[in-house]
């Protein structure tokens, strides 16, 4: 067994001797110095040595394993390592880090919340998941009404004798805002209103509304009129207008269709942005506030709208898509 082990190591060295680049020589070392290498299956091979031959067999041993070892050492070193990466050009431009960005409608979200912000309208939210009362009855939609269709919502069963729907708009949360706090009250909600839309260029069964609501003493439609000339002014520029047509929405009175004149690719065009009005005093009897002595105003903006109007994206599902290729322009 002694001469087996003089052999092993002339077989070894000489082995080591011919891996003459760093691949070869990571290969030997797996072969011989590796967890199932040769040099193991020999420590392990102890055992079966004659326990009075196996002190000078052990002693051998560890010079054997020693040697192959330290010439082991010695080759790597005069071959070297393989090279990590590609060598280094420090005389080459650099790579600047890449940075996201927010989404376009976040940002759009945000920057109209800012200018509302600044008009004195502190921020309310409400769940997406509504009740019938929030979404309708409050707003004096009355039951039978076609706006609760089945077709046109979508519901999502019962709680507490109400059905549950997902919000088809954001006027759920003048009814929040009012039920949680007494008037004088001036509020913007902005979040995602769902309806069963069948997804085309213009239409989608998700999308995202701006609500305001202001109630104190003697609001009137000029302060309604004012406050979205305002916040047009402020976002749009100081050429934008508004417009109100005539309208009807069951929660206001009178209601109207806001358009604004903003710019669409650098020409300012009409472009119509949702619905407005004095809010009905059957709305503020739900919710237990005096019309005698309290009126106000509500809107409701499209941030689609506004959004793809302003950067001219031409498709609404391309904002839901997800593909860098459309986000990363903005
Ligand atoms: N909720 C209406 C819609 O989704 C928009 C709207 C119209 C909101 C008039 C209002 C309002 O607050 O006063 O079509």
């Amino acid at each position: 067994m002694l001469a087996e082990l003089e052999a092993y190591q002339a077989t070894a060295l000489s082995a080591l001797g011919g891996a003459a680049d760093p691949a070869a020589l990571e290969a030997w070392r797996i072969a011989h110095l590796g967890t199932n290498g040769t040099l193991k299956g020999w420590l392990q091979r102890l055992k079966e040595v004659p326990k009075d031959e196996r002190p000078a067999f052990g002693k051998r041993l560890n010079e054997v394993k020693s040697a192959v070892e330290g010439a082991f050492a010695a080759r790597r070193d005069a071959v070297g390592t393989a090279p990590k990466g590609p060598p280094l050009d420090l005389t080459e431009p650099g790579t600047a880090p890449t940075v996201g960005c927010r989404h376009i409608l976040t940002r759009t979200i945000d920057e109209i919340v800012d200018v509302f912000g600044r008009m004195g309208f502190s921020v309310a939210t409400g769940p997406e998941i509504e009740d019938e009362w929030h979404n309708f009855t409050a707003l004096n939609i009355p039951s039978g009404h076609p706006a609760r269709e089945p077709t046109d919502n979508f519901y999502m069963g019962e709680q507490g004798g109400l059905r549950r729907l997902l919000r088809t708009q954001t006027s759920t949360v003048q009814i929040r805002a009012m039920e949680a706090s007494r008037p004088p009250l001036k509020i913007c909600a902005v979040g995602r209103v769902y309806r069963p839309d069948t997804h085309d260029a213009t239409h989608f069964s998700m999308f995202h509304q701006i609500e305001g609501l202001y109630i104190d003493r003697d609001v009137s439609m000029v302060d309604l009129k004012s406050t979205l000339l305002q916040f047009a002014h402020a976002y749009f520029g100081p050429e934008a207008e508004v417009r109100m047509r005539p309208s009807f929405f069951p929660f206001t009175e009178p209601s109207a269709e806001v358009d604004m004149k903003m710019p669409v690719k650098g020409q300012w065009k009409w472009v119509e942005l949702g619905g407005c009005g004095m809010v009905d005093p059957a709305v503020l009897e739900a919710v237990k506030i005096d019309p005698e002595e309290w009126t106000g105003f509500a809107f409701g903006l499209g941030v689609e709208r506004i959004a793809m109007r302003k950067y001219g994206i031409g498709d609404i599902r391309w904002l839901f898509e997800n593909d860098l290729r459309f986000l990363r322009q903005f």
